[in-house]
């Protein structure tokens, strides 16, 4: 894979943003460069450089660009991630960094990381992703490196993308017992882009969105807002994993720090309440 732009040594002050093209990153980087800062991004795809912002090409779950994409940047912000396998992606960030000599890793990690259980292959299956998450904290954590994790809580962008692929449905399937507690992805970017400006803090206090909302009501919130009615139908789900949703494993309600809610959310995004989406 080519770089788009080589990247060049020396300058502690430029910030790599792994994931800065992702709904999470793409946030962080303008922060950043309002802070002065010299960003680059890494991305598995090769971009158009943009003004001001250095464009990296590198796959962090092969390893390959990744040192060339460390080389320089005293500070690393970690918003790569996928579903499965942010392990070994975080593996090999952290190793090509600690090579590169880098003086602090930043991780955004999720809520409920520690608490929800994947003991068995119906957990890893449905929420293998809070392992993943875990695992890749710990990565971090044993790196070597300064580092700073933040744990956030879903953002309001996620359960878009689920009520609407649910709402496809004639009959909505909801997590019976499910709550969840969105939050502003540009919430959780700022403070990414502060914990990142400053001195590596360790495992800080998590970031949740302002209100818990059961699953249902969520989904509810979505089919009024873009004008559908769909019958909404509760599903008890196995695992332990899903019992330790259901008792709150995910929320962080002493911690709902965040501003924007999931109606304010969707009535930014689906236009004035009315508009069907895709
Ligand atoms: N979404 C949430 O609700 C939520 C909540 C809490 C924490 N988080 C965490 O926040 C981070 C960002 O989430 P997001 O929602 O912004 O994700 P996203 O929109 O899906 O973006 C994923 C980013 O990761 C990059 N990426 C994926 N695989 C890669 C690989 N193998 N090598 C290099 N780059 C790779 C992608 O870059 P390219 O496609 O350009 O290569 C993209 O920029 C993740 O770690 C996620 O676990 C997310």
């Amino acid at each position: 894979m080519d770089n788009a732009m080589e990247p060049s040594a020396g300058g502690g002050d430029r910030v790599l943003v792994t994931g800065g093209t992702g709904t999470l990153g793409r946030l962080v980087v303008p922060r950043l460069r309002e802070a002065g800062r010299t960003v680059r991004v890494l991305s598995r795809h090769r971009r158009e450089p943009t003004e001001g912002i250095e464009l990296v090409a590198g796959d962090l779950a092969s390893g390959e660009g990744v040192d060339a994409a460390v080389t320089g940047a005293g500070v690393v912000v970690h918003c790569a991630g996928s579903p499965k396998g942010d392990e070994d992606k975080a593996r090999h960030l952290v190793e090509a960094a600690a090579r590169a000599g880098a003086r602090h890793l930043v991780y955004i990690s999720v809520v409920g990381a520690d608490r929800v259980p994947v003991a068995s292959a119906i957990d890893r299956a449905m929420f293998g992703y809070f392992g993943s998450k875990l695992a890749a904290e710990r990565v971090v954590a044993d790196s070597g490196l300064p580092w700073t994790t933040l744990r956030a809580t879903q953002f309001h962008q996620s359960y878009l993308k689920v009520a609407r692929q649910l709402a496809r449905l004639p009959v909505v399937p909801v997590a019976a017992g499910f709550r969840f507690q969105p939050v502003d992805a540009g919430e959780v970017a700022a403070r990414l882009a502060e914990l990142a400006l400053g001195p590596p803090a360790g495992l800080v206090p998590d970031l949740a969105g302002p209100r818990v909302h059961p699953m249902a009501d969520l989904v509810r919130g979505y089919l009024r807002a873009s004008g559908r009615r769909r019958p909404i139908l509760p599903l008890p789900l196995p695992g332990k994993a899903a019992r330790a949703i259901r008792f709150g494993a995910n929320l962080a309600p002493d911690r709902a720090v965040g501003h924007l809610t999931w109606e304010e959310f969707l009535a930014d995004h689906l236009a004035g309440g009315s508009q069907r989406q895709p």
